[in-house]
């Protein structure tokens, strides 16, 4: 089993705006008058709160990180947002391909790869999520979609950075429904064992496998108790800092 540190991580998506850092300095105020947390804590911001979450974060512990970055550097694309400027905002992390920019955006394995790779590039964590839609889950095709999507979204340079993965369950994001237990230790198992077909055992076994997806205070412990499940990527629980805090003291 895996005994990498866990991590916790927020997708605010597209939800903040200035006064929503009174969350973020009550979630300061619960990490560092609390008993301290195990995880490492992430927060993922809209672009426009990132420097200021980072700025903020930072004396109680709390990383910042962006939501999707553009494959290229620099040059002409109206309204994206390169790793290295989310880098120079104070990022650590960033989220490429969830499966929202997946569906709302088009984006393909390829281009998730690449983007991985530009974060890589730019000193950034990428956290590449991958996960199958209820149509898929049904059809008993989950865990080779999820391989497929592993195999070709994460850049052959995570041999030596570090990434973390995201197993989200299409249809468990924002729907209140999740996987059972069971189902969530076996795609665990799975993508570990991917991992570590590729990578070999001592990097195979280092990548955190997050899961996402209708995380909530009521089941993180169970949840965040499973063998190969390393931390969470949370959305709509990351909003209120007591849900989240609630969240990240149950690692
Ligand atoms: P919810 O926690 O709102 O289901 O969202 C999960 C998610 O998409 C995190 O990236």
């Amino acid at each position: 089993m895996s005994t990498v540190s866990p991590l916790i991580a927020g997708n605010w998506k597209m939800n903040g705006l200035t006064h929503s850092l009174d969350e973020l300095s009550e979630l300061a105020r619960l990490l560092t008058t609390g008993e301290s947390p195990r995880a490492l804590v992430v927060v993922c911001p809209p672009a426009t709160l990132l420097a200021a979450v980072a700025a903020q974060g930072a004396s109680s512990g709390i990383i910042a990180g962006g939501q999707d970055c553009h494959r290229e550097p620099h040059g002409a694309h109206t309204g994206d947002i390169s790793a290295s400027m989310l880098a120079d905002a104070g990022a650590q992390y960033v989220i490429v391909g969830h499966s929202e920019r997946r569906t709302n955006h088009g984006e393909t394995d390829q281009i998730v790869c690449a983007k991985a790779e530009a974060a890589i590039g730019a000193g950034l964590k990428p956290i590449i999520c991958v996960g199958e839609t209820e149509a898929q889950r049904d059809a008993a095709e989950a865990e080779s979609v999820v391989s497929a999507q592993l195999a070709a979204s994460i850049p052959d340079a995570a041999e030596h950075h570090e990434v973390v993965v995201a197993y989200e369950p299409v249809w468990a994001i924002g729907t209140g429904r999740t996987p059972t237990l069971d189902e969530i230790d076996e795609m665990h198992n799975a993508i570990r064992a991917r991992l570590v077909d590729r990578f070999g055992l001592s990097k195979g076994e280092s990548i955190r496998i997050l899961y996402g997806g209708s995380l909530k205070p009521q089941n993180a412990r169970e949840i965040l108790g499973i063998g190969n499940v390393n931390g969470g990527l949370v959305g709509g629980a990351s909003l209120l800092a007591k849900d989240f805090y609630t969240i990240i003291s149950a690692v």
